[in-house]
């Protein structure tokens, strides 16, 4: 594909979806399921920065075959746009999956001889969501790194259960590269003033790992989750060309202006690594953590 003229969010999450399916850590994620499946017939799950529903649809199709007969799962994010986006392909992926669903805007019930699934999507701020009743289990994927992750927990802590599970997958550590190498000088400026701009987030999963225990939960599992996207003889898989274009977009904005780099030297870093994208060579690696704890 071309170089986008304009960037959508929803579009760049709904491309990420083959990229963290494939970085996902299948260990933590087994244990996650093994013990919230454990937890009961009828689960409550809570999702903050759900985004447009991946982890939704990955953790609705696991349980369809476990031991869990219903499903109360509210995903909640600050962003309308990414709602209405979840709303949409939600609906759209539980009729494809042959669910009788009523409802198709914000609060959708999804009934198949599997599975009853209640789907509530909630426009807030994490830090202010509040709920009926505790949950099994709460999901943030790649959202604690936006985040100051102690007053987080702190105000999600009372939406679940003592003895809940946390499921954090996909968050950053401190890695980024793109291949092939330019100007080694530059990328590594590039790399280092990127991660400066994300605070403490640049470390932000091996955090996780001292910061849940400081609030109360011990770790039943981690592992890393590292983003590898790369070509193949077909080319980018998915969409997955559309979503290096809108990483290096995430550089672009972030460091344009920056007093450390000159704009035109930015510019033409990223010019040819669009150009990469499009000629079907750019390589790009980022180091994430997934965190599981009790
Ligand atoms: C990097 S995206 C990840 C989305 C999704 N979890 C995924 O992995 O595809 C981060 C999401 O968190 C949401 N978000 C950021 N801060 C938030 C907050 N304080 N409360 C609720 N959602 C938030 C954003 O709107 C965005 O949808």
């Amino acid at each position: 594909m071309s170089t986008p003229d304009t960037y959508s969010y929803p579009r760049y999450l709904a491309a990420k979806k083959t990229v963290d399916a494939r970085a996902l850590n299948t260990y933590v994620w087994r244990r996650f399921l093994d013990r919230l499946a454990a937890r009961g017939e009828a689960l409550r799950v809570l999702e903050v920065g759900g985004g447009v529903g991946a982890t939704a649809e990955r953790l609705i199709a696991a349980l369809e075959s476990r031991a869990v007969a219903e499903v109360a799962y509210t995903l909640v994010d600050l962003t309308e746009e990414n709602l209405q986006a979840a709303a949409s392909a939600l609906h759209s992926w539980a009729n494809e999956r042959g669910y009788a669903v009523t409802g198709r805007g914000l609060q959708q019930e999804w009934h198949s001889e599997a599975l009853s699934v209640s789907l509530r999507l909630v426009h807030a701020d994490l830090h202010n969501v509040t709920t009926d009743a505790p949950c099994d289990a709460l999901i943030g994927q790649a959202v604690f790194d936006l985040l100051d992750v102690p007053a987080a927990l702190e105000a999600l802590r009372p939406s679940v259960h003592a003895d809940g599970l946390w499921y954090l997958p996909i968050h950053f550590d401190g890695v980024t590269a793109f291949e092939p190498r330019m100007d080694g000088a530059l990328d590594a400026t590039i790399a280092r003033l990127y991660h400066e701009s994300m605070g403490d987030g640049v470390h932000s999963g091996r955090r996780l790992l001292t910061q849940l225990p400081a609030a109360g939960a011990d770790i039943v599992a981690a592992g890393g989750s590292d983003w590898v996207v790369h070509p193949t003889a077909d080319g980018y898989p998915g969409a997955e060309d559309y979503f290096l274009h809108h990483i290096l977009h995430f550089v672009e904005t972030e460091l344009t202006g920056h007093p450390a780099l000159s704009d035109e030297a930015l510019a033409e870093w990223s010019e040819m690594r669009h150009q990469q994208v499009e000629r079907g060579v750019l390589v790009y690696v980022a180091h994430q953590l997934d965190v599981l704890a009790v």
